[in-house]
């Protein structure tokens, strides 16, 4: 795979897969990511060396955190019983879901439970993690009461030691640095342009990203594989904002905003699994959710094709 060994040569591919702790925050390309604003709650989450080390934990609940953290960083160990893509929690929750900018988890544990617009009433911590399952990894939630999903809950307060609870002002909270309004002209052929430049080298020439070993090393950005069509990810302005502070992996940052939204246009055009709301008419479920997918190409037509026009919902039983 020349590919990846052209990576190796450069380095950044060491710098994932052995460091653990990459810091992507000051990149090695020197680019600042946004600040916080004055006033924001910063907050620096514990790490689980400091865990493993701690004496005052409950030698129970350390175990049942870890778990958590195990199911969080390799959620493929479910494939086939709560995802149903190619993707981890931490594909999209960069730095074990501590990181600025990556949409750190912890704030679900110090925010919730509290009123959700995307489904108009209050969630609680429970919800919002089941909610990535059904979108983001095309899943099927755990359940409320299980011993799996308690484990992640545990690893999401974890990570929130110390953060004060219903602080609502918080720096680097979610991805959105960029905001929702979208610059004037976005074309999918300046966007596949720049993503055959700066990312088809990890992500793969068709978006399906890199396997070694039957082992995933890059995640696949459409198609079956990825993140299906209810997914926050799938609103271009967000995937805009992961894009600019998040990739190329190891260079956050170093694209112009305008390329990062170019970007999130072209991978987001593309087909994947049906939004699990699908009410049997894609028109239909884009006007039923509009508040969401007026932010998405869904039941938009693209090349004479209407997107999302389909039954499929990839692995997931129907
Ligand atoms: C395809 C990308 C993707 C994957 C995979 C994913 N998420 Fe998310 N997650 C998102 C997006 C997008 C948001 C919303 C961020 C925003 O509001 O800007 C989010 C938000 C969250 C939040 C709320 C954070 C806050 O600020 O309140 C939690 C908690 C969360 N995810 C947990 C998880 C867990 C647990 C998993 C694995 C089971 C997971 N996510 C997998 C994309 C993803
Ligand atoms: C050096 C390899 C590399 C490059 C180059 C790269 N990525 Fe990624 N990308 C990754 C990895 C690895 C992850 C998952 C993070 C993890 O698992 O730690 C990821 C995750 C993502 C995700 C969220 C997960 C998913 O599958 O949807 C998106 C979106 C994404 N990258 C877009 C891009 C874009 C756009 C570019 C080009 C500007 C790019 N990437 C360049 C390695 C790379």
């Amino acid at each position: 795979m020349t590919s990846v060994k052209s990576l190796i040569i450069n380095g950044l591919f060491l710098m994932f897969c052995c460091s653990g702790a990459f810091a992507a925050q000051t990149s090695v390309s020197g680019v600042i990511l946004p600040d916080a604003k004055p006033g924001q709650y910063i907050h620096n989450p514990p790490t689980i060396e400091s865990l493993i080390k701690n004496k005052k934990i409950n030698p129970e609940l350390k175990k049942v955190i870890l778990k958590g953290y195990d199911i969080f960083m390799n959620t493929q160990q479910f494939r086939g019983k709560y995802v149903f893509n190619q993707l981890s929690c931490k594909s999209c929750h960069m730095g074990e879901g501590g990181l600025a900018w990556s949409a750190p988890v912890w704030p679900a544990a110090t925010t919730l439970p509290d009123f959700r617009g995307k489904n108009g009433h209050v969630n609680s911590i429970e919800e919002r993690i089941a909610g990535c399952f059904s979108y983001s990894l095309n899943g099927i939630p755990p359940a409320y009461d299980s011993a799996d999903m308690l484990s992640l809950v545990a690893y999401h307060s974890w990570l929130a030691t110390g953060a004060p609870m219903y602080e609502n002002n918080i720096g680097g909270r979610g991805f959105s640095s960029l905001g929702k309004t979208k610059p004037v002209f976005l074309n999918d052929a300046v966007g596949e342009k720049l993503y055959q430049a700066k990312c088809a080298m990890c992500h793969g020439d068709n978006g399906q990203g890199i396997e070694q070993n039957e082992r995933l090393v890059f995640p696949p950005l459409w198609g079956n594989g990825s993140y299906n069509w209810g997914a926050g990810m799938s609103r271009v302005f967000t995937a805009a904002s992961f894009i600019k502070n998040n990739m190329p992996l190891g260079l956050p940052g170093s694209l112009s905003d305008e390329e990062a939204w170019q970007l999130a246009w072209f991978i987001n055009g593309h087909e994947r699994p049906q939004d699990p709301r699908f009410t049997g008419s894609v028109e239909n479920t884009r006007e039923g959710f509009y508040n969401f997918h007026q932010h998405t190409r869904y039941g938009t037509v693209l090349n004479g094709v209407l997107l999302g026009d389909h039954q499929n919902s990839g692995e997931k039983p129907n």
